[in-house]
C-alpha cells in the first residue's frame, strides 16, 4: 500500500491543475480556431490535422504523465500500480502511433513531411515509447523473470522512460511553433492575437506540467521517518516490496 506522501500531495495538485489547463487549451485550440487547421483549398483533411494534436499532447503528453505518477498516488498492490502503468503507457503509445497515422493521409506520400526536425523528433519518440513498453512488459511481467535482471533493468527503464517523456514534450513543443509559424506566414494570423496568446499559453502550460511530472517522478515515495530497506533508499523505486514478490 503506498498512499501519497503528504510532501507529494502539492506536486499532484499542481499536475492535474497543469494537466487540465493543457486539455482546455488544446481542446480551445482546435475547436475554437478551427479554420486553421487543415490544408486550403482543400478542406477534407481538416479532421486529420486537428486529430494530430489532440493524440499527441492529450493522448501521448498527457496521459503518459498520469503513467508517470501513477506510482506516487495509487493506493493498492504493487501490482496493481504496474498494471496501470503499464495500460496507460500503453494507451499512450497508441495515441502517438495514431497521431503520426493521421500525417500519412496527405496525397504528398509517406516520406513528404519527414523534412523538419518536429518530424524527425516524433519519430524518434515513438519508436523510444515503443522500444520502451516493450522492454517494461518483458521485464516486469515475463513470467520467466529473474530479480538480477529487474534489478539491472529498473534504472535504465526510470531514465529512457523520464527521457521520452521529455523528448515528447519538446517534440510538442516544436509542433506548436511551427504551426504557428506556418500560420502567421502563409494564412496571415497576427502575431499578438488571441490563437497566438492560446498556443502560447499551451507550450507554457505544457513546460510546466513536464516539470511537476519529473519531480514528482524523482521525488522519494516513502516517508524518511520509516526504518528503509535497501530497495527503499533508492529514490526511483515507487514501493517496499521486494522485486522478488
Ligand atoms: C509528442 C508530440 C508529437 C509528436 C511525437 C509528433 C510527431 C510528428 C511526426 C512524426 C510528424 C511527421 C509525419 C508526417 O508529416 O508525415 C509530424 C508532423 C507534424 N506535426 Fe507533429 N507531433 C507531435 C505534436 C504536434 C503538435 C502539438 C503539433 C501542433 C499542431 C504538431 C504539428 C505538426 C505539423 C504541422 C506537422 C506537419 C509538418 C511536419 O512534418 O513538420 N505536432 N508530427
Amino acid at each position: 500500500m503506498a498512499a501519497a506522501l503528504p510532501s507529494l500531495t502539492p506536486l499532484l495538485i499542481f499536475a492535474r491543475i497543469f494537466g487540465l489547463l493543457v486539455a482546455v487549451l488544446v481542446f480551445v485550440w482546435a475547436f475554437v480556431f478551427s479554420s486553421s487547421f487543415g490544408h486550403p483549398p482543400s478542406r477534407d483533411d481538416h479532421l486529420f490535422d486537428v486529430l494530430h494534436p489532440l493524440f499527441m499532447i492529450i493522448g501521448l503528453v498527457l496521459i503518459s504523465g498520469e503513467a508517470i505518477s501513477v506510482h506516487s498516488w495509487l493506493p493498492g498492490s504493487r501490482n496493481l500500480r504496474k498494471s496501470v502503468h503499464l495500460s496507460l503507457q500503453g494507451l499512450a503509445l497508441a495515441s502517438g502511433i495514431s497521431g503520426i497515422w493521421t500525417k500519412f493521409h496527405w496525397d504528398r506520400g509517406f516520406l513528404a513531411n519527414f523534412h523538419s526536425l518536429h518530424s524527425w523528433m516524433g519519430l524518434v519518440v515513438i519508436t523510444l515509447f515503443g522500444a520502451q513498453w516493450m522492454m517494461g512488459f518483458l521485464s516486469f511481467w515475463h513470467w520467466r523473470e529473474v530479480r538480477a535482471t529487474r534489478e539491472r533493468v529498473l534504472p535504465w527503464h526510470v531514465f529512457f522512460g523520464l527521457y521520452s517523456y521529455a523528448l515528447a514534450v519538446v517534440t510538442a513543443e516544436t509542433g506548436l511553433l511551427e504551426k504557428l509559424t506556418l500560420l502567421q506566414t502563409k494564412r496571415n494570423v497576427p502575431r499578438k492575437g488571441p490563437e497566438a496568446m492560446v498556443v502560447n499559453s499551451l507550450g507554457l502550460s505544457l513546460a510546466l506540467l513536464t516539470g511537476t511530472v519529473m519531480l514528482i517522478a524523482i521525488s522519494p515515495k516513502y516517508p524518511p521517518s520509516l526504518p528503509t530497506t535497501k530497495q527503499q533508499q533508492q529514490p526511483f523505486f515507487s514501493n517496499s516490496k521486494p522485486l522478488s514478490s
